[in-house]
């Protein structure tokens, strides 16, 4: 699919990587973009920029993500490209209180599930519609330090599969974005809340590199979007051998 002319949602648009994506489909001369967030006063700035509309909006809500959905759809007669971009990075383990393994699942994984529920259908009424899910290559490969984002990326990255096989012969195509590290506030938080260095940031990107792969991706309609070409071969050894993939990754967790 091509950006041109098209009515786009991003949740969590207010920064990092939903910003970049929004500067980007501008670029790409989208006619509408939809700059949601639950921090308002981002997605009124990042929509002013781009000259979109900002919607405060917080995505494990579900009440939030139907108002999104209904709202675009009324102002702009339809919904082309829905990114559930929006996402949280909590450092956690079996310990993490249940209130915060609960939190990260409502963001990470449920947030997709309400858009999927209220954008779905108007897709296949339409006979077409793109849904980019935002994951994580911790939705491939986990992630040593946290238990609780590894989890939950596994999960989304699951559902969009699913929304894959079950909608991608209707019409609505379906693309999961899994970097490694990116250089945004989150990668920023992960660091500064006291892990030792995070083994992401030597090979982190720029938000911009991201949101051109995603650009490409969709122009291709490929489900994996994986600017970090690497993790396509690192997915490759762990499917040839699990142990020897897991090994490995316990000399990454006691390096870092
Ligand atoms: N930065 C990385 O290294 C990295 C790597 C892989 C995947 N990701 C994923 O990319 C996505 C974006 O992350 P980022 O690095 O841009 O993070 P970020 O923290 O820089 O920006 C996230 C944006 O989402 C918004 N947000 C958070 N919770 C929300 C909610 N409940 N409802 C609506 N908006 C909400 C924030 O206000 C913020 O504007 C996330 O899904 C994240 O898991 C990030």
């Amino acid at each position: 699919m091509h950006l041109k002319a098209k009515v786009v949602v991003v949740t969590g648009g207010g920064a990092g990587i939903g910003r970049a994506l929004c500067r980007r489909f501008a670029a790409e001369g989208a006619k509408a973009i939809v700059v949601a967030d639950v921090h308002a006063a981002s997605a009124a700035q990042v929509a002013d920029e781009v000259g979109g509309t900002a919607v405060p909006c917080d995505v494990s809500r579900e009440a939030d993500v139907i108002g999104l959905v209904q709202e675009t759809i009324a102002r702009h007669g339809a919904i082309d490209l829905f990114c559930s971009n929006a996402g949280i990075a909590v450092n956690g383990d079996e310990h993490t209180p249940d209130a915060e393994w609960a939190r990260c699942w409502d963001v990470n994984v449920m947030a997709h599930v309400y858009a999927a529920r209220a954008v779905v259908p108007h897709m296949l009424e339409r006979g077409s519609g793109y849904l980019l899910q935002t994951v994580s290559a911790a939705g491939l490969l986990t992630h040593p330090q946290s238990a609780t984002y590894a989890v939950t990326k596994h999960a989304s990255l699951a559902f969009a599969e699913w929304l894959s096989m079950t909608y991608g012969d209707r019409g609505i195509v379906v693309s999961a974005l899994c970097p490694q590290g990116v250089r945004t506030a989150m990668l920023r938080r992960a660091e500064a809340e006291g892990t030792p260095r995070s083994f992401l940031l030597d090979s982190a990107l720029e938000p911009e590199q991201v949101a051109d792969d995603v650009v490409k991706g969709i122009e291709a309609e490929r489900f994996l979007i994986l600017p970090h070409s690497e993790v396509a071969e690192y997915v490759r050894r762990k499917a040839a051998d699990h142990d020897r993939w897991l090994r490995g990754m316990r000399r990454l967790a006691s390096n870092t």
